[in-house]
């Protein structure tokens, strides 16, 4: 049997999940890629094969449970052990609390961003510890830090990952896991395609602080090679992070002037 470590990526048929494959392939890593859309995973684990590699497409909604622990099952069985899990899939719905509908922004976005890391996390770890080896990598956000408006829910969400990756981390570490929390600022990815966001003032992240999905991915990659905590890209955003702790009262009133009434036309 090979000795080539196992990874589990989840929402890896797009962005910074696709791009974490393809890397951690091209260094001899075996892969279980998750994802609801199978086509997407499957060209993308045939590329890998016809590279050299091997990844195994598992049609994985994480939002379900039963499909979790299919994932599991199946990678086990294929591959024998899981070494590393990247729990990367997510969405944000980027709108005014009042105008995200019930169930399929509020609900979807914490079942997807906070439950299913959860329990992807608690899936895979009795067999981590057992093997007292493992490495638990939680994709987070810039939002878990720094909450703006109309990223409520999502910074909820997100905020939830950075308190599940600080506890895990204390709790498992004498069982030989590892565990890191990725906290990317803006990515050049298709997140923003599923956001339903409507910016009247079109302000964003400018062009040339957009990060791109390859980026991450050695962000991800470098937190395998060598474990770390945290990591926080780009690497700069930490003073922001430290000017929105030290000085919350004015960062309020910069965004209420320059995003909330401009958008709100008040
Ligand atoms: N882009 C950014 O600016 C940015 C910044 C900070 C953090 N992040 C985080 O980075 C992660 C990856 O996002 P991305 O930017 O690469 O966006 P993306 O290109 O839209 O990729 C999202 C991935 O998540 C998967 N996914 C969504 N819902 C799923 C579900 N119910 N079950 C299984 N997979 C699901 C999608 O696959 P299917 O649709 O095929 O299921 C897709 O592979 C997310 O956690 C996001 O919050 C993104």
């Amino acid at each position: 049997m090979s000795d080539k470590p196992i990874i589990i990526i989840t929402g890896a048929s797009s962005g910074i999940g696709e791009a974490s494959a393809r890397l951690f392939a091209s260094r001899g890593y075996r892969l279980s890629l998750a994802a609801r859309r199978f086509e997407r995973l499957k060209s993308l684990a045939d590329e890998i094969q016809q590279r050299g590699g091997e990844a195994l497409p598992v049609t994985t909604d994480v939002s379900n449970l039963d499909e979790i622990h299919n994932l599991v099952e199946v990678t086990l069985d294929r591959f024998g052990q899981i070494d590393v899990l990247v729990n990367n899939a997510g969405f944000g719905r980027l709108n005014w609390l009042e105008e995200l509908n019930p169930s399929e922004d509020i609900e979807a976005q914490v079942k997807v961003n906070v439950l299913a890391v959860v329990q992807m996390t608690r899936a895979v770890l009795p067999h981590m510890i057992a093997r007292r080896s493992g490495h638990v990598i939680n994709m987070a956000s810039l939002a878990s830090f720094i909450a703006t408006p109309t990223y409520s829910v999502y910074a909820a969400c997100k905020f939830a990952v950075r308190g599940f990756t600080e506890s895990l981390r204390r709790e498992v570490g004498v069982h030989g896991i590892k565990v890191t929390g990725i906290y990317p600022g803006a990515v050049n990815t298709e997140f923003t395609q599923h956001t339903g966001s409507k910016r009247k003032t079109g302000i964003g992240t400018p062009k040339a602080l957009r990060m791109d999905a390859e980026h991450v991915a050695r962000a991800v990659l470098s937190a395998v090679q060598r474990p770390r905590r945290s990591i926080i890209l780009p690497w700069y955003m930490r003073f922001a992070i430290l000017a929105n702790a030290l000085f919350p009262g004015v960062v309020d009133r910069i965004i209420e002037a320059r995003f909330v009434k401009p958008e709100r036309e008040l």
